[in-house]
């Protein structure tokens, strides 16, 4: 992403009539002056408590006091990062910010993708008029699809030919190689170039400025496969936009909720029959980021999929990825083998609006399609999976309870399958603790003491752990301990010593407070070697009264009476 100057932002913004980008969302009325006021896009109202200066281009509102200047405008409308914006804006206001020392190619290569897209949008159109469109205004008319809305969407056609495209372009200027890097041209494995679309009714996709950057294509006879997209390009990612979104965003905000469908024929025959907020989500799962995009736009997402097995899956899925985000859903449900389109020619657009009426709460729906379709774990970890992926920790609050009802368990029986699976993490060893355990335990606790503190390794080492430890085995791991690092001891470990040291960081919780166990831990390793003191000192008593040397025998006890009293 490039950095944007203060000084490139304030060109961008003096550039722009922030009044006519705020129109495309709201309808403002003038309120004297330079003030419009209109109905505020960001909150749930009916009165108009939305302002707008002309003069400075900030905007507030009294309702729920969002605020800012056009650019804050754009990111919250279209749910938009800063950058984001201000390169749409900038592009908008013909300001250069991308290639801003001349030589930035990929921005070089983006602008050239905007007027091929430009280029080719009106090849396509002069397409659709001319004689070999024929067809294809056959096809649109056999599908009730009338000039208004093929003009609405700037519906073309792609005639049948590998060449048209390509020489159009060509003739302007653009070597075929640019056509084929916007996605408008393919290549073959012998790098023969042709034109990707052909005897296709052509779809542009537009971002939300209204610049072509890609295209659907529809097959007008019969052919494989029905839909075809351009390919990714650098102005153009899968995922990212919705189809119609340009069209549809004021009707959007003002209503407040999104029609979200599958097809690109859907939204066409929803805005025919006075359904202006609808879009399409282009043939793959709906992405955050168009979740995102929909999100600054309207509170509430409806959807209305295709009545087969197919669209109730596409449906759940949606809905999913829209409630966590906080969004309200709803899911229509179409009879069985009807899309959106076939049913508003069947029966019309009071028919839908009943339909729209009774559709279904989106958790309502998911719940309905997964405890019907899925084993109780199934469903169990599907309900938890929900409530990890919120995208807001406080909706877990609204959630949970809902959830739970949902599934007929109560809350706490939900919240314990969220926490993770496995025994609670075991308490460390408490101060004082040691001295009371058996030999084998007092090892292992040392020794988790070893692995969980790396930082106290080198004072056991001074504290000559190593000899306090009673097993090869536990003197052996305590020998790794000390010579490798944290995390490459791994590879030196053996089997059974990997498997204690794993478990033992998987199973404990580090000791919340390592100096107090510390103190513990080196008491008892001072005791320790007195009591090893202690018995070869014994011992060497017992020696030297074997063997008379009587001297020897009452410096030994002195040593050791002190030794006693020390302890003592
Ligand atoms: P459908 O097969 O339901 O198409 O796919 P449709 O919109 O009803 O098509 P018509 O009415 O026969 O013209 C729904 C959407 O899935 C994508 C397109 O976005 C399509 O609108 N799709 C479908 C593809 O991308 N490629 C395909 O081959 C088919
Ligand atoms: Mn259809």
């Amino acid at each position: 992403m490039p950095r944007i100057s203060p000084e490139k932002i304030q060109e961008i913004k003096s550039r722009l009539d922030a009044v006519a980008i705020v129109q495309r969302y709201i309808d403002l009325k003038t309120a004297g002056g330079e003030r419009w006021s209109g109905v505020c896009p960001f909150h749930q109202e009916t009165k108009p408590s939305f302002s707008l200066s002309g003069a400075s281009g900030l905007y507030y509102c009294f309702g729920c006091q969002a605020s800012g200047d056009i650019i804050d405008f754009y990111c919250q409308i279209n749910g938009l990062e800063f950058v984001q914006a201000v390169l749409e804006l900038a592009a908008e206001a013909r300001v250069d910010v991308e290639g801003g020392s001349g030589d930035s190619s990929e921005a070089r290569l983006r602008k050239t993708c905007f007027q091929l897209h430009e280029l080719a949008q009106s090849f396509f159109r002069a397409q659709l008029t001319a004689e070999k469109g024929a067809p294809a205004r056959e096809y649109l008319q056999s599908r009730n699809i009338s000039r208004d809305i093929q003009e609405l969407f700037g519906l073309g056609f792609a005639p049948a030919g590998w060449q048209f495209l390509m020489n159009h372009l060509r003739d302007q200027g653009y070597k075929s190689e640019l056509g084929v890097q916007a996605g408008l041209l393919s290549k073959n494995d012998r790098d023969r170039t042709y034109d990707r679309f052909r005897s296709r009714i052509t779809f542009p996709i537009r971002d939300l400025s209204g610049r072509v950057v890609a295209f659907g294509g529809r097959i007008v006879a019969e052919g494989e496969p029905k839909y075809l997209n351009s390919s990714e390009s650098p102005i153009f990612k899968k995922g990212e936009l919705l189809y119609g979104l340009f069209e549809a965003r004021k009707q959007i905000t003002q209503s407040k909720t999104a029609i979200l469908t599958e097809g690109y024929a859907d939204v066409l025959a929803l805005f025919k029959h006075n359904f202006r907020n609808a879009c399409g989500v282009l043939g793959t799962a709906l992405t955050k980021t168009q979740v995102r995009r929909l999100s600054g736009l309207c509170q509430e997402a409806l959807l209305i999929f295709d009545g087969d097995r197919a669209g109730r899956q596409a449906a759940l899925r949606s809905a999913e990825m829209i409630l966590t985000y906080g969004l309200k859903v709803r899911v229509v449900q179409l009879p069985d083998d009807e899309d959106v389109d076939s049913f508003l020619q069947k029966f019309g657009e009071e028919k839908l609006r009943d339909l729209l009426e009774k559709s279904t709460e989106g958790l309502a729906f998911c719940l309905g399609m997964i405890t019907h379709n899925n084993s109780p774990r199934q469903t169990m970890s599907w309900a938890t999976g929900l409530l990890k992926n919120l995208q807001d920790p406080t909706l877990q609050a609204y959630y949970l309870p809902r959830l739970a009802a949902g599934l007929g368990i109560t809350e706490p029986e939900l919240r314990a399958a969220l926490r993770p699976a496995g025994p609670a993490r075991k308490e460390w060893t408490k101060p004082a603790g040691l001295k009371h355990l058996g030999r084998g335990q007092i090892e292992r606790e040392l020794l988790r003491f070893a692995i969980h503190c790396p930082e106290y390794r080198e004072e056991l080492g001074k504290h000559d752990l190593g000899q306090v430890l009673q097993t090869e085995r536990g003197r052996n791991l305590w020998a790794k301990l000390k010579d490798y690092g944290h995390e490459a001891i791994l590879s030196h470990l053996d089997e059974g010593e990997k498997r204690f040291f794993i478990q033992t960081r998987m199973e404990w919780a580090r000791p919340a407070d390592p100096a107090v166990l510390w103190e513990e831990v080196r008491d008892f390793l001072h005791r320790r070697q007195e009591q090893s003191t202690r018995k070869s000192l014994k011992a060497a008593i017992d020696k030297a009264q074997q063997e008379g040397n009587e001297t020897e025998v009452s410096r030994l006890f002195q040593e050791y009476n002190k030794l006693i009293t020390r302890e003592q």
